[in-house]
């Protein structure tokens, strides 16, 4: 295939995938974003495979069924709530292959027009060596990432004196090593930066705290990114470097926006030792406090007898697969005249985008799922709040109380509504540990009880 005919095609790619991330920054559209990046990646594979550099489909052939089949079944196994780990996992293997990559640029480097054992450009063994340290740190970040959210590992920040100090001390010993490598260029000198390079992204993930994760997790997708980016400069590869590049920069905006919607500092997050899991003892202010309980009766009576109601699902609607229930009950509402909306909080569930996906998932109506800026200044003017599985989003002690971890976090301003439902099981805290006053005000009636039992029962009770 010519030269020009393949940039044309690497370039249609890439079109694609920015129309892919286009789509994907709107639930409406995101469908058609997914269509757009997999139409993009065949058009990328297919002209990939046309080079005349390419040796043998047989083995090309047989790794892509192997991984493709790995990838399909995980794909049918993953839950929803296993997801950030599995995504931790994957980075993992992408910054494997960086290094890989690199590995095999370094040993055969005439297969990849670098120059021969001994004499690589130096500019490939600077693009090889940076390659192969973002690859490595990824990897090693990644799989202990994977480790702390699949609870294999304790999610406590693990911190010890002088951790920021020996961070920069070895970050500037594998700045010493790829200058000298790059010089050198020496077999030993370059899986040294490599072992170094694993043993940083240990260290880096090491004090990050469990709350933190999904953060760290969006990090290491920019790091994968980057690192991909390094690839496609050692294999030439425009595509590769357009596409990481792409992956690296929206993984940094997602961690920003993480941060941003946590309240916490980036900066801080990537120090990490901060935001472990506070499991604070609120048994004994908790003890002496009233709440109001209710049933499924009297929830679909409140909200029967409203005008509008508000739902603000959470993690636990995710837990309890309760999306679904939740929509039929948000139907008969509307077929009583009910105005029934759905407000997102930035960080509600556990993953970006936690909530829509399950709210599209049963169906729901765009135009009735509202962020927390649009819906916010509706509450006060709201009837019912109707919170499902939803804890730490809905915590006035963010706006009021400095001392809180969750301090500054924006919260969903549920308790301005005429009256609050809370749906879950005990008076358990959410992920940050922090008690919610919020269970002990007079216009809060808990729901106790699974969340899609108690919408089904609610269902049950509106259909009488
Ligand atoms: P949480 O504050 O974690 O509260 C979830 C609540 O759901 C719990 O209090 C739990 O109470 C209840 N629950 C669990 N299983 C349930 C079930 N089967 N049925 C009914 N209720 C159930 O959730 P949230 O309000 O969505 O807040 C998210 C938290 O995660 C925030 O602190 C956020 O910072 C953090 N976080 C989010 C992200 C992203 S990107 N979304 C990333 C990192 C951290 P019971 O045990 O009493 O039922």
């Amino acid at each position: 295939m010519s030269s020009n005919i393949v940039a044309i095609l690497y370039l249609l790619s890439a079109l694609l995938f920015i129309f892919a991330l286009r789509g994907l920054s709107h639930p409406e559209s995101s469908r058609l974003g997914n269509i757009f990046g997999i139409i993009g990646m065949i058009i990328a594979v297919i002209t990939t495979l046309m080079f005349k550099s390419v040796l043998s489909y047989t083995e090309i052939g047989i790794a892509i069924f192997i991984g493709g089949s790995i990838g399909t079944f995980i794909a049918f196994k993953i839950e929803m709530t296993a997801l950030p780990q599995l995504v931790a996992a994957f980075h993992s293997l992408v910054g494997l292959a960086a290094v890989f990559v690199a590995a095999a640029a370094f040993y055969d480097p005439s297969s990849f027009n670098i120059g021969e054992i001994g004499s690589i450009k130096k500019s490939s063994l600077i693009e090889m060596s940076i390659g192969t340290f973002i690859g490595a740190i990824t990897f090693s970040g990644s799989v202990l990432a994977f480790g702390k959210l699949q609870g294999t590992i304790s999610g406590k920040p693990i911190v010890f004196k002088f951790q920021h100090f020996i961070n920069l001390l070895i970050f500037i010993l594998i700045v010493f090593l790829i200058i000298y490598f790059v010089f050198d260029q020496g077999p030993s000198i370059f899986w040294s930066i490599v072992l170094i390079s694993i043993l940083l992204g240990i260290l880096v993930v090491l004090p990050i705290g469990g709350a933190d994760m999904p953060v760290v997790v969006s990090m290491l997708n920019s790091y994968s990114g980057w690192a991909a980016c390094g690839i496609g400069f050692t294999l030439s590869n425009n595509l590769l470097i357009i596409t990481g590049a792409l992956v690296g920069a929206s993984g940094a905006i997602l961690s920003y926006i993480m941060s941003k919607g946590m309240n916490r500092s980036i900066i801080n997050v990537v120090l990490g030792g901060f935001g472990g899991e506070q499991s604070i003892d609120n048994s004994e202010q908790s003890e002496d406090k009233i709440i109001k309980q209710g049933s499924a009766e009297d929830a679909a009576y409140i909200m029967k007898n409203a005008e509008s109601v508000i739902i603000v699902p959470g993690y636990g609607m995710a837990v309890a697969q309760a999306q679904h229930a939740l929509r039929e009950m948000a139907d008969l509402l509307k077929q009583e005249g009910i105005k029934v909306r759905y407000a997102i909080h930035p960080v509600a569930g556990r993953m970006p985008g936690h909530m829509n996906v399950l709210l599209a998932e049963a169906n729901v109506p765009y135009e009735e799922v509202l962020e927390l800026d649009e819906i916010n200044p509706d509450f006060p003017m709201n009837e019912v709040s109707f919170v499902i599985g939803a804890n730490d989003v809905t915590n006035p002690a963010a706006k009021t109380d400095q001392s809180s971890p969750i301090y500054g976090m924006p919260i969903l301003d549920v308790e301005k509504s005429q009256t609050v439902l809370f749906v879950k099981r005990s008076m358990a805290t959410g992920y940050s540990g922090v008690d919610n006053e919020l269970f002990y005000r007079d216009n809060t009636t808990m729901l106790f009880g699974d969340a899609k039992k108690m919408c089904e029962n609610i269902v049950k009770e509106l259909g009488k």
